[in-house]
């Protein structure tokens, strides 16, 4: 996407195999490159969410495998990276997706150049993949924002989103973001409840920049107010993104999400998950019981960042010894979702709908 007249991305390999990506815990204040050069830097930048975002993380993963290879040459130890890669955050399946998928397309029969080559190409291929699907998803989620303008004789169709799934989670356009890009190009009215999404502020810090850089109307808003503006008529819509959904339509995805689709139904809203087929679970059934949710530290709860006179500083907001849990996803039931919006087009939240845009996955 372009940001003040530049084309950008979160994530690029250069030519000596080395990953470039956004810095995202310094954004808004600072837009910064971080360099990532060993299998250890990988994990470190997935794991402290210098990159974060289901396909991000995916992508992430795929050219660490890319780094693993130029710097492993013992078959036991690349196997052993990429476990560790695989293993570095466990919602978003993206990052298994990704790691197998490339883990599939290297032969260790090819000489080491060849095997190279190999990784780079399979994982150029999953950053194009997630590309194309994002920016169908946008063409597909456009339809019902346009639905909505029209309904409303083209007044502005105010959209709530929680967490960041623009851009900056996922290469290009996003999931949650691609429709309200879209219908933005095409001259619908469209106007961006952000949730700041406590505790690391994804919305705060990531969304409402995005969408300020794309001249998107936005207004942010602490995540409680959500339910009140729902009751007042003021939300058209949510779109939300997922780190994992269950193939029968149960959704993880940011913490907070949950309530938000429980205000939705109480307040008769639709509610939209948009993904792209990387982020099915194709194995699990139940996502309350199945999908796995990260803990995070405590103390992302406890402290804060922001913008001092003397720069970014990390603030502690409750006393020192209060207890903290940080879970950083929860789940949607199916029965609470309207749909998903796929690369393939939108389905309803259960098995028999999903499978029929996915019938290779039967
Ligand atoms: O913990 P994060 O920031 O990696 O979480 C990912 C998210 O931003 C979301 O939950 C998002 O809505 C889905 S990823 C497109």
């Amino acid at each position: 996407m372009k940001v003040d007249g530049k084309q950008i991305r979160p994530i690029w390999l250069d030519n000596d195999n080395v990953v470039n990506v956004i810095d995202q815990r310094k954004l808004p204040h600072a837009l910064e490159v971080m360099t990532l050069t060993s299998v250890d830097e990988v994990i470190y930048a997935i794991q402290e969410m210098v990159v974060r975002g289901a396909p991000l993380i995916g992508v992430t993963g795929a050219y660490g495998v890319v780094v693993a290879l130029e710097t492993t040459t013992d078959q036991d130890m690349f196997r052993k990276a990429c476990q560790r890669i695989k293993d570095s955050r466990p919602t978003a399946v993206n990052l298994a997706w990704a790691v197998e998928r490339m883990l599939d397309n290297i032969s260790y029969q090819n000489p080491a150049q060849e095997r190279l080559a190999q990784a780079r190409e399979q994982a150029g291929r999953i950053a194009g993949l997630e590309v194309d699907n994002c920016r169908r998803i946008g063409e597909h989620g456009a339809k019902l924002i346009a639905d909505i303008s029209k309904r409303k004789n083209n007044a502005a169709v105010n959209i709530l989103t929680h967490c960041n799934a623009g851009w900056l989670a996922c290469i290009e356009y996003g999931t949650a973001t691609a429709p309200i890009y879209m219908a933005h190009k095409m001259g619908i009215d469209v106007h961006v409840w952000v949730d700041e999404t406590r505790p690391l502020n994804q919305g705060a810090r990531l969304t409402a920049w995005e969408l300020g850089k794309q001249t998107v109307k936005h207004t942010l808003i602490t995540d409680n107010a959500g339910g009140y503006l729902m009751q007042k008529k003021m939300v058209d819509m949510v779109i939300v993104g997922t780190d994992r959904s269950t193939y029968t339509g149960d959704v993880a995805n940011k913490i907070g999400t949950y309530l938000k689709a429980l205000a939705a139904r109480d307040n008769d809203l639709p509610f939209y998950v948009a993904l792209p087929s990387s982020t099915f679970d194709w194995q699990l059934t139940d996502g309350l019981k199945q999908i796995p949710i990260e803990e995070r530290d405590p103390d992302e709860v406890r402290y804060i960042h922001g913008l001092a006179k003397t720069g970014v500083e990390k603030v502690l907001l409750t006393a020192k010894d209060s207890p903290a849990l940080n879970p950083a996803f929860d789940i949607t039931p199916a029965h609470l979702v309207t749909g998903f919006i796929t690369e393939r087009g939108i389905c309803p939240a259960n098995e028999t709908a999903i499978v029929e845009l996915f019938p290779e996955k039967r």
